[in-house]
């Protein structure tokens, strides 16, 4: 089961799947509004039902699929009826908080989710992890730093660990001057370095907000308290994530920058799946750097670590304006600077106001994310 099909990690995924035949049988493909990518998705995988959560495209996508004999639906309940159908392994890759409702389906089903979408742990992080454990579903991290700390821990109990971190490649931004960065164009931040990622993770990429949100991600998915978990800036985007233990000992998760490494990871688990990703050859690349990072010209990173340590629904405040300030900002409606000043503004808003708390159910954290939506809306208005 593949929701979020049509995107960048859907179509990752289908590779992964197309490059192992006979090992896969693929439930359901759901998709957001991309009707002709979905369908060609479903034919391609043999997929048994497809879903598209625009409601508008039902007439077209049951059109694309005619006489394919692939069961149809649209909708965002039919999508979360897609999440609930029997499957092995469901891989949650909607982008942004749309992803909370199916994916959080599947995880209350009790399936074994291989997430790739962060924003619903950073949305709804607490509640997702309590109905996980209710449900006895198993969560496979997907994010190529989380995966590269999984396979980095080993088995190990995340209790042993003293620090786990994350590496950022810096984005197309890392080298550039405070002021170039505030204003940058969409061109200019959505041309990264080293990944090929759909629209609003470039973004989150350029501003390093992304590394934020998998800061805050990492505490949950793993359990390991917000003090314990760093960031690295390592340009060359081999080493992923590394993990201290107790006893001194630092292990580290490598590949080249190919989310089909860790998607391969996660749909193999616990036995390996063959991609032709390409192999890592540590003397050709020659010389690994890391640096700390530049809260400076980097101020997203941390108003997300702030809205961690801040807890009490702070991450789902901040998930909800940046998600709100990047579709502004593609959409040029403001500026780069402003991603971070609305993520920040909007957190100090709730925060002050006491209008945050840390959200009891899912149903909590989007009335939350609503409210912090409405009012990030109204600073882009202003900015
Ligand atoms: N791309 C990467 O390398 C990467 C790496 C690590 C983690 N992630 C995470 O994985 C998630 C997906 O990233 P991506 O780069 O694949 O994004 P993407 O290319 O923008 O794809 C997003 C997917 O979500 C679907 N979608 C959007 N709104 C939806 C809705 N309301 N209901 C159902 N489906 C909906 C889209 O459908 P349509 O296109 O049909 O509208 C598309 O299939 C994000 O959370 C991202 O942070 C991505």
């Amino acid at each position: 089961m593949i929701l979020g099909a049509t995107g960048s990690i859907g179509q990752s995924t289908a590779d992964v799947i197309c490059g192992a035949p006979g090992l896969f049988d693929v439930v359901a493909v759901v998709g957001g509004r991309d009707v002709a990518a979905l369908a060609r998705i479903a034919r391609q995988l043999n997929a048994k039902l497809a879903v598209i959560a625009d409601p508008s495209a039902y007439g077209a996508l049951r059109d694309e699929l005619s006489g394919s004999g692939i069961e149809t639906g649209a909708g965002p309940l039919a999508a979360i009826d897609a999440a609930l159908r029997p499957a092995d392994l469901v891989v949650g890759a909607i982008a942004g908080a749309a992803g909370v409702e199916p994916t959080h389906a599947a995880v209350a089903a009790g399936r074994t989710v291989a997430l790739a979408n962060k924003e619903c742990l950073v949305c709804a992080g607490p509640a997702f992890m309590r109905t996980a454990a209710a449900a006895g579903a198993t969560l496979l991290p997907m994010d190529s730093e989380h995966n590269a700390i999984f396979q980095a821990l080993g088995g190990t109990d995340p209790k042993s660990v003293e620090r786990m971190i994350l590496t950022a490649s810096g984005g197309p931004f890392r080298t550039w001057t405070r002021d170039a960065i505030d204003t940058a164009t969409p061109e200019q931040a959505l041309a990264h370095p080293n990944w090929s990622m759909g629209p609003k993770i470039t973004i989150d990429s350029a501003s390093l907000m992304n590394k934020g949100l998998e800061v805050i991600e990492a505490h949950y998915i793993f359990g390991v308290p917000a003090d314990r978990l760093d960031v690295l800036v390592h340009p060359q985007s081999i080493v992923h994530g590394l993990v201290t233990f107790s006893d001194g000992a630092v292990t580290a998760g490598m590949a080249q920058p190919d989310m089909r490494v860790p998607i391969a990871h996660c749909l193999g688990y616990p036995d390996r799946v063959t991609t032709n990703a390409r192999r890592l050859d540590l003397a050709e690349i020659g010389t690994l750097t890391f640096d700390r990072p530049d809260f400076d010209r980097f101020p997203a990173l941390r108003v997300a670590l702030e809205a961690l340590s801040h807890g009490n629904g702070l991450p789902t405040v901040l998930n909800a304006a940046n998600e709100i300030a990047v579709a502004a900002f593609l959409a040029r409606e403001c500026g780069f600077r402003d991603i971070a000043r609305c993520a920040e503004q909007v957190c100090m808003e709730f925060a002050r106001n006491g209008d945050a708390r840390e959200p009891e159910s899912i149903a909590d954290a989007l009335a939350l994310d609503r409210a912090a939506r409405d009012c990030a809306r109204k600073f882009i208005a202003m900015a």
